[in-house]
């Protein structure tokens, strides 16, 4: 059993399903990683991440765009928040809003994203569908932390997904997630046992 004293405290901030939120609990409740997900946040009041979280006894809470002016005043308000929950790690799991530097510095080299496809390639939205307009023969998925930018923070984790000729969106998104569910949950493992050292762009893991 994780003593909450002692286990790093995640943010989990999500928007849709929350598969990933799910491969996240499932690594901690099977003890191979020490870490407790203090709150999930979800930016859409039906998002299905938010039953994930109940049904495992985590706080869910619904902060809602229309009840802010602009992304400033949004994410003062989120900071606030997370810091009321005594989060070290922001993880964004599907979150669909780009932070702006109010959360980007308030949360240093704390904050992680996961992607569908091997940055700097495909950047942005509907990252499979990009892979496969391009005709790549290999994309896959990448956790890096988060910057200004917009998928362009220091790269931790990729792994690599073959395409195939007959590959729709949701085939491919298919056997990307499958990569997703065991990366995330590894670069956050890397984290919280401080493995991961920031030099400029390059994230070192340290053995
Ligand atoms: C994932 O494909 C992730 O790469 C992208 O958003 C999706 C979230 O999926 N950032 P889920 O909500 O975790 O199932």
């Amino acid at each position: 059993m994780n003593n909450p004293e002692r286990t790093c405290g995640l943010a989990v901030l999500v928007s849709g399903n929350g598969s990933n939120l799910q491969a996240i609990i499932n690594r901690i409740e099977s003890g191979d990683l020490n870490a407790r997900i203090a709150c999930v946040i979800s930016n859409c009041p039906d998002a299905y991440a938010l039953r994930r979280a109940k049904a495992h006894g985590i706080p869910a809470v619904i902060h809602e765009n229309s009840a802010y002016a602009s992304r400033r005043e949004y994410d003062a308000a989120l900071v606030e928040i997370l810091r009321g929950y005594g989060v070290k790690l922001v993880v964004l799991a599907g979150f669909m809003r780009i932070l702006s530097n109010v959360m980007v510095e308030a949360f240093p080299n704390a904050i992680m994203n996961i992607h569908p496809a091997l940055l700097p390639s495909f950047p942005g939205l509907h990252a499979q569908q990009q892979a496969l307009d391009y005709g790549v023969k290999f994309t896959g998925c990448t956790v890096h932390f988060v910057d200004c930018g917009t998928d362009t923070g220091p790269i931790i984790l990729q792994s690599v997904v073959p395409v195939e000729q007959a590959d729709t969106e949701e085939s491919l998104s298919a056997r990307i997630q499958i990569e997703e569910h065991r990366a995330f949950p590894e670069a956050i493992r890397l984290f919280v046992e401080g493995k991961l050292a920031i030099d400029g762009r390059l994230v070192r893991i340290q053995s």
